[in-house]
């Protein structure tokens, strides 16, 4: 479903936060998202990355993306001043770990059978800003 009706009977598009199924919808992509990370050796080099709780990132992430896709902002307005790119900037991210987490959140969204239009449109996103977050070259070994 793309579309509601407002209370004049005209059609609205929904957002995408609507689409992935409000606010518990995020949070179970991202759940998935970083049980992924935590568990299959493949995001290995990512998960190296985060702290070893990944508990406060479940949470902040559920809040980015809630506000990110047109939910309650409420993540930024408790950060009013940050931008999620110069927050990666201080870290040192490879084309190998950007690859494994679009990897992964593409994964996350395919199993939570997020509308396939809606997942391809996002992964492009994500392929988009995971690429202009990396710093350094590709590991050598
Ligand atoms: C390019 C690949 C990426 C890498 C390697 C990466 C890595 C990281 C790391 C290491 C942290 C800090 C974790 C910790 O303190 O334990 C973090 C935090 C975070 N990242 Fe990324 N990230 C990537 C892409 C993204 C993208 C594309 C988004 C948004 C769509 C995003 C959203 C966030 C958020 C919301 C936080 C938490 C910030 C906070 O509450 O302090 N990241 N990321």
């Amino acid at each position: 479903m793309t579309q509601d009706m407002t209370a004049a009977g005209e059609a609205r598009a929904l957002s995408p936060y609507e689409r992935f199924g409000h606010e518990a919808g995020v949070r179970a992509i991202v759940e998935r998202f970083y049980d992924l990370m935590e568990h299959e050796p493949m995001y290995a080099e990512l998960r190296a990355m985060h702290d070893v709780d990944l508990s406060p990132m479940r949470s902040s992430l559920t809040g980015f993306l809630t506000a990110w896709l047109g939910g309650p902002r409420t993540w930024f307005e408790a950060r009013p001043s940050v931008c999620i790119m110069s927050m990666h900037r201080t870290m040192s991210i490879s084309p190998e770990s950007a690859g494994q987490w679009v990897h992964a959140m593409s994964r996350a969204m395919a199993e939570g059978e997020i509308e396939p239009r809606l997942g391809a449109q996002l992964q492009d996103a994500f392929l988009r800003m995971a690429t202009a977050m990396t710093n350094v070259p590709r590991d050598e070994n």
